[in-house]
């Protein structure tokens, strides 16, 4: 009779080193997810203003997107550029992302994974 919850644990915990194992590919896909936001015209729309690589037909009111990593070595810079770029600069163009809630934390985080990567 007890045997039942104790297997439940173990089926658990191997669920848990699953989730573990798979992390990488989960990686991924959110950059893959991140720069589908990004792309969309819908969403992200980011190649309205900035040149990036993949991206058709960008514009050039901001800066080209690229070696993100080595200018923001902190994830959580480009996270807050997204969420609020008027914290950095009142004037600016780009669209409060987060704060208007066009993108959710979830998207932001993808596209930090994908800016990452240029
Ligand atoms: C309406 C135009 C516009 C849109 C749309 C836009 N941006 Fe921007 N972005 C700018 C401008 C202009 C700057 C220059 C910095 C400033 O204005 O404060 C900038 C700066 C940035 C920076 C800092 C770049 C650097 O080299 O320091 C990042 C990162 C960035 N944008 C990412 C994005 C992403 C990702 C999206 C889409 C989710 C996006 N932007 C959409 C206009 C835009």
């Amino acid at each position: 009779m007890t045997a039942y919850p104790r297997k439940s644990a173990l089926l658990l915990a191997l669920v848990a080193l699953a989730g573990l194992a798979a992390h990488p590919a989960w990686a991924q896909s959110t950059v893959a997810e991140g720069q589908k936001l990004a792309f969309d015209r819908g969403k992200g729309n980011c190649l309205t203003c900035h040149v990036i690589k993949g991206g058709d037909l960008p514009g050039t009111i901001g800066p080209e997107l690229k070696d993100l990593k080595a200018k923001y070595p902190d994830r959580s810079e480009l996270a807050a550029i997204l969420f609020d770029e008027t914290k950095r600069n009142p004037q600016t163009m780009m669209p409060p992302f987060g704060r208007n809630r066009i993108l959710t934390e979830q998207e932001i985080d993808a596209i930090v994974d994908f800016l990452q990567t240029l």
